[in-house]
């Protein structure tokens, strides 16, 4: 651990202004400090508070995995198949870039990138929140990307909390057809409203809820967290209202507690709920466990090695939201260069324990050890 970022060891010198310059998000340079201005656009604070280093986990769960080593793999690279089936069509790795953003200035920039790298590399791709577009048709442009990325799976994107404020199967089918989405990704995100200075906090009946508009739904629905992870118990409860595709958005990664808590200008109540949820690898694991399900894993994967361990532990594909956020407000080339080298990654871990298909490496074991952090 020699030269990297070690963000935990940084001061909080920085959380009083908040901000990270970021190409992408203009207007985004206002102050995320103690101000309260319902004024302030949420969006483009979350991206640059999002590309702050110090709003991750401070733990990598998927440290505590390990492969065992095949010194003979009985396996030609070259024979090595990354490809899966997702939302009825064949893509090029069991990889979805998460849902982020759209609805501010630089999301625009943001989501195009996104989705030219995800095209080029015949991946799925997931856009952020359409809610306050569709409310106020405010910066509906930001969504489109449809255009730069024909033939690849796209998510469209709604809180499931919206269905306790209004929203109904209406509302759900206009985020579907705004980008001509293969399904609709709902988020559960408890945590991030229970912490952010305007949140909504009625989560109330919204199980049964998801499930109603998954019934009439004309395109599949997900149900995924932001960060804080899904329980077997949840996953069970959405399966019985009909709800068969679950991204486990796991705790690991971008931390929202810590991400609102800036916003709040209220750090400690950030640090108190920065390690809150279920981790990754333990999320996965309980999801899997559910006969039938999709499981995508997702939180704090930042590698091909974390791909391949999520897989091992039983998701059928992967997602990732910060590893391409930084990327996606350069140019898609570099969106396209951080897919490349993920791919790389989980090839060599593919020929390094002999697994020929995804198939293979889902039957590969991983063992645990202890946490490195001793507890
Ligand atoms: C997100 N995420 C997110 N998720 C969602 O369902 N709707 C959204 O609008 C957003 N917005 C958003 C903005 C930004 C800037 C980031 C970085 C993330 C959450 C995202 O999809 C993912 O679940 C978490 O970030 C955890 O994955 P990572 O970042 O640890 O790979």
């Amino acid at each position: 651990m020699s030269g990297g970022p070690r963000p935990w060891l940084d001061t909080a010198s920085a959380a009083a202004s908040g901000t990270t310059p970021s190409a992408g998000a203009a207007g985004a340079t206002e102050t995320a400090g103690a101000t309260t201005s319902t004024e302030r656009d949420r969006k483009a604070e979350h991206i640059d508070l999002a590309l702050d280093r110090r709003t991750q986990a401070d733990h990598r769960y998927f440290d505590e995995w390990v492969f065992e080593h095949q010194a003979a793999p009985e396996l030609d690279r070259a024979e090595i198949d990354t490809s899966v089936e997702f939302l009825g069509r064949k893509i090029g790795a069991p990889l979805l870039v998460s849902c982020m953003t759209g609805g501010t200035e630089g999301a625009y920039r943001i989501n195009t990138n996104l989705a030219l790298a995800a095209e080029a590399r015949n991946l799925p791709v997931g856009v952020g929140s359409q809610r306050k577009t569709l409310e106020d048709g405010s910066h509906r442009e930001t969504f489109q990307i449809r255009e730069a990325a024909p033939t690849v799976p796209l998510l469209a994107n709604l809180g499931a909390v919206q269905l306790n404020y209004g929203f109904g199967i209406e509302e759900c089918r206009a985020a579907v057809e705004m980008i001509s989405a293969d399904a609709l990704v709902f988020h559960l995100n408890p945590l991030q409203e229970a912490i952010q200075p305007e949140g909504q906090t009625d989560f109330s009946g919204l199980i049964e809820k998801m499930g109603a508009i998954a019934a009439e739904l004309e395109v599949p629905v997900i149900v995924k967290e932001v960060g804080s992870g899904i329980s077997g118990d949840l996953a069970r409860a959405l399966v019985a209202v009909g709800i068969g595709i679950i991204d486990t958005a796991g705790q690991g990664g971008t931390s929202w507690a810590r991400i609102e808590a800036r916003r709040a200008g209220d750090l400690e109540i950030g640090e108190l709920f920065a390690d809150w949820g279920i981790p990754t690898p333990d999320s996965i694991r309980a999801v899997a466990d559910i006969p039938g399900v999709t499981v995508i894993g997702s939180g704090g994967l930042r590698n091909g090695l974390d791909v391949a361990k999520a897989i091992a532990l039983g998701a059928d594909l992967t997602g990732m939201a910060y590893p391409f956020l930084e990327a996606a407000t350069e140019a898609p080339e570099s969106v396209v260069a951080r897919i490349d080298r993920i791919v790389q990654e989980l090839e060599i871990v593919m020929l390094c324990v002999g697994a020929r298909t995804i198939e293979d490496l889902k039957r590969t074991t991983l063992y645990r050890r202890p946490r490195p952090w001793g507890r």
